[in-house]
């Protein structure tokens, strides 16, 4: 599959079967993730694999909870009860998911620099979406699907000591990673012209 192809073909999948995924595939996956450009080259990510069934149900119920406290809390608008129950459960409710990725900062890293210190968070949080979105594709070229979910990485702290996560590793996102059982329609994008500018706004 060739880099166009893969783009192409990514969706956010919120559906899967059952087949689990085998360890050497995940490990390709952050082979690719690696690859990616990050900040003076100190690799500030971490990733955890949750493949265990018991720990799977414990970050399923961590998504819930998270996505439940957005939509219901953190929104600004006010929505229908029904509407809310409709929305949770469209972006929690992922029925059997094999593999679940907490993408994870290693906040220690590049603190050798005092500069660093400085923009540290900054830095460190483009690079590691840089890497997962690497993933993300190299998941693609293996068959498999993904969905980057940025809110649980609120109130990670029962999980982070559920999974001993130390206190310095931040869960940014969370990503489930399996055979898509779905096969959803592209979600529209802006046009090219409409967000492209040359030399002048
Ligand atoms: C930073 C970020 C945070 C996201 N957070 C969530 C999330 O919390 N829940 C969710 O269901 N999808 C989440 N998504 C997925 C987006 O909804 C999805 O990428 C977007 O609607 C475009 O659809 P596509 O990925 O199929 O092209 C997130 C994506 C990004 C990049």
């Amino acid at each position: 599959m060739n880099l166009w192809e893969a783009l192409e073909k990514r969706r956010s999948i919120r559906k899967y079967k059952d087949t689990p995924v085998s360890k050497e595939v995940l490990l390709k996956l952050v082979d690719a993730a690696k690859l990616a450009p990050n900040n003076a080259n100190v690799q500030p990510w971490e990733f955890v694999f949750i493949t265990d069934a018991g720990l799977v149900s414990k970050v399923n119920e961590h998504i819930r909870m998270t996505m439940t406290e957005y939509w219901s809390k953190a929104r600004v608008e006010e929505l229908p009860e029904e509407k809310l129950k409709k929305i949770i459960n469209s972006t929690t409710n992922l029925g059997p998911v094999p593999v679940y990725l907490l993408v994870c900062i290693n906040t220690s890293a590049g603190k050798m620099r005092e500069d660093y210190m400085k923009w540290n968070d900054m830095w460190n949080h483009y690079s590691t979406a840089a890497a997962l979105d690497n993933l993300m594709l190299a998941a693609v070229e293996e068959g498999l699907g993904t969905c980057w979910l940025g809110v649980p990485s609120w109130n990670t702290d029962k999980l982070k000591e559920e999974l001993a996560i130390p206190n310095e590793v931040d869960i940014i996102s969370v990503t489930p990673i399996g055979y898509p059982d779905e096969d959803p329609a592209p979600r529209p994008r802006k046009a090219t012209e409409e967000i492209s500018h040359f030399n002048k706004w």
